[in-house]
């Protein structure tokens, strides 16, 4: 079986695929057009698809029909038609779990960032501008006590919560499709509606799966009912904010800072002038990129692709329902 992965990933992951006895197919070069990424696909009959450049829909899975199964290596999903594949029986392996401590980290390390104006302060000191003591300039705010509210509280959001609850001792609202009894019991989270949600929240955190209908859904109207103080963190996905409505925010004063680690476009422009605010701090999708994640993220992409050409399930599958057809 051909296993095409268009991205070195570490070698943990390699090394098991090839004790499994697959047969791996690398691009010749980085970064490839979609014509080329293409070429390579319709000489594979599996996947371990790295990064998230191109679609897997309709238009994907009728140019390469030998395509039989996919193993992302991202817990993320939302570049491929996941009703497409289980259509066409087509499991879609995936890495929760692995990533979670390192992309919660992420989330909490902006959160700190953006309440001291680290990004600003560290770009005065590279520009040969450290400036004077000055009783007024540039002040953050302490998060002690503060609301945190998490949009998404799932394995991810819990561990943020976590976090900024042992830390700073901080009141943890959410909203979430499911209320997240562990939470509740373990965080004293409390369970609230979308629009408490953005009224109440001094960190408004965001950690949903991201599906069309979050479409940009953080936007002008809801930076407006949002808190002065508030800081958005998105560590998520950049589709979920306008962010041309959230720098307007910002400048506007309509909240008080943001911190992203995902961005609208992705990547965005050197030019956007979000950049030149001091409120906040942008990074560039790093949430999983620890030495311990991405190797626990190899090991999980090789083990859905080996499940697979062995007949068994895959760990870990964004559409499970594929299997529940097979065994009725
Ligand atoms: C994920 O795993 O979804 C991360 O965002 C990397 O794409």
């Amino acid at each position: 079986m051909k296993v095409f992965i268009n991205k070195r990933i570490p070698e943990t992951g390699i090394k098991m695929l090839e004790e499994a006895g697959l047969e791996i197919l690398f691009p010749e070069k980085e970064n490839l057009s979609y014509e080329e990424w293409m070429s390579y696909c319709k000489n594979a009959d599996t996947l371990l698809n790295v990064g998230g450049d191109f679609r897997y829909d309709k238009n994907f899975f009728d140019a390469c029909p030998n395509i039989k199964a996919i193993a992302l290596y991202s817990v993320g999903f939302d570049h491929v038609d996941i009703k497409e594949a289980t259509q066409r029986n087509i499991p879609i392996g995936n890495t929760p779990d692995v990533l979670s401590r390192a992309t919660s980290d992420v989330a909490f390390l902006l959160m700190q960032a953006v309440a001291r104006r680290a990004s600003y302060n560290f770009q005065k000191v590279k520009e040969d501008n450290w400036g004077t003591f000055d009783p007024l300039h540039a002040l953050g705010q302490e998060l002690y006590g503060k609301t945190l509210g998490i949009f998404g509280l799932g394995r991810i959001g819990y561990e943020m919560a976590e976090k900024s609850k042992k830390a700073f001792g901080m009141n943890i609202i959410y909203h979430n499709r499911h209320s997240n009894k562990e939470a509740e019991k373990e965080l004293d989270a409390t369970y609230v509606s979308f629009d408490e949600l953005i009224h109440k929240s001094d960190v408004l955190s965001v950690h949903a799966n991201f599906t069309p209908e979050h479409k940009e859904l953080f936007n002008e109207s809801i930076f407006e009912q949002m808190k002065q103080n508030a800081i958005f963190i998105n560590t998520a996905r950049g589709g979920f904010h306008n962010q041309k409505d959230l720098y307007q925010a910002l400048v506007d004063k309509k909240i008080w800072g943001a911190g992203l680690d995902v961005t609208n476009p992705e990547p965005m422009s050197a030019d956007d002038p979000i950049l030149g605010l001091s409120s906040v701090c942008i990074l560039p999708h790093i949430g999983s990129a620890t030495v311990e994640a991405r190797n626990g993220m190899a090991r999980l992409a090789a083990g859905n692709i080996i499940a697979f050409s062995k007949n068994e399930k895959m760990t870990n599958c964004a559409n499970p329902d594929v299997y529940s057809d097979h065994s009725s």
